[in-house]
């Protein structure tokens, strides 16, 4: 196992994963009380001009919570909570986020869209660790490179911005020549996942989609119950509606007029992950989903998610302990 040691704790090997809009304080709050890292973009911390910055409100509170929870259950800590920068030209606070991501000393920092040097020094210089998020070993080289100390493989059939690959392909091509920190990304619902995941070479699992379905996340009812509706068949891959190819739930797009099975493809350079993304008004009820949500069957508080996480992963590890012949 190559897991950081400030990972020794977790109940679970995951990563609740950032999820734009999606992901805020009380979910963040909530996955780390309940043993997985869990993450938000900084990007969600949004203020009006002229009011006190979000992201400094946001990160006081984890940390105050966290805190608490810490010194009344030192049996059970907290895991460490992650913030996603998004390291594209087209995001305007970037500067701004990883000054104060530094100054509270953010123990997990995940980089997408773009790997760079200055803000994994600025991780290391707070005393965090960065994990990049990669969808093929060419970049998986480039980000550690670049001084990532860990790689999220962001596999086909992931939520977001997703890759084409296997994750077996994935995987193994990236454990051909690295041993560091490495999660899997992509339909991963089910603890039996997470520990496949394992079994592959992982350190463990990057999940997102079934987070959606949780009281504490910041979506439309409408759409977590879209997520515990459907299933894999109802998920396309797209590049229409940011530039960059992702998984969306079918039938929000047909909602908004368009037939899922017949889209177009988009101009690269009109990619725009700033705060403002500028989104024609017809997609804004565009949702984004992975291709696990079949596994997906209730909206629940997430630590309800992860207690069944926890209880799936070890009835898995208990079948292959007679499925798997001794040597
Ligand atoms: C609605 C949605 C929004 C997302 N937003 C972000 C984001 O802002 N930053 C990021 O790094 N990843 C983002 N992702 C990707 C996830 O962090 C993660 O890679 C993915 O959800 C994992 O696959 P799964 O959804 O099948 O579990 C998003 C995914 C979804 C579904």
């Amino acid at each position: 196992m190559t897991m950081p040691a400030m990972f020794d704790n977790l109940r679970l090997p995951m990563i609740g994963s950032p999820l734009f809009i999606i992901s805020n304080p009380d979910l963040v709050i909530a996955q780390c009380k309940a043993g997985i890292v869990g993450a938000f973009p900084a990007l969600n911390a949004r203020e009006k001009e002229g009011e006190p910055i979000e992201l400094e409100r946001w990160l006081t509170r984890i940390t105050e919570e966290l805190d608490r929870h810490n010194q009344a259950n030192p049996d059970t800590p907290a895991a460490p909570y992650a913030v996603n920068q998004i390291v594209h030209r087209s995001n305007a606070r970037l500067e701004r986020d990883v000054e104060i991501c530094a100054k509270y000393n953010v123990p997990v920092w995940i980089t997408s869209l773009g790997a760079q040097e200055w803000v994994n020094e600025a991780a290391h210089g707070c005393g965090g660790i960065s994990l990049h998020d990669v969808i093929n070993n060419r970049f998986a080289r480039k980000a550690i490179e670049k001084g990532a100390d860990g790689l999220i493989a962001v596999a086909a059939g992931a939520g977001g911005h997703a890759g084409a690959l296997s994750p077996f392909a994935l995987v193994q091509e990236i454990r051909t020549w690295f041993d560091g920190p490495l999660f899997l990304s992509g339909a991963i619902a089910r603890g039996d996942s997470i520990l496949a995941a394992q079994a592959m070479g992982a350190d463990g699992g990057y999940v997102g989609s079934a987070f959606i379905a949780t009281e504490e996340a910041n979506a439309d009812a409408a759409y977590k119950q879209m997520i515990v509706d459907h299933g894999a068949n109802d998920i396309v891959y797209s590049d229409l509606f940011t530039g960059v190819w992702g998984n969306y739930l079918k039938p929000s797009i047909a909602k908004a007029g368009m037939d899922p099975d017949n889209l177009e493809r988009s101009d690269p350079s009109n990619m725009d992950f700033g705060e403002d993304r500028q989104k024609p008004k017809s997609w804004k009820e565009i949702w984004g989903s992975g291709q696990g949500i079949g596994a997906v069957g209730d909206v629940l508080p997430a630590a309800e998610l992860v207690n069944r996480l926890e209880r799936e992963y070890r009835a898995a590890w208990n079948r292959l302990q007679s499925a798997v012949k001794p040597a």
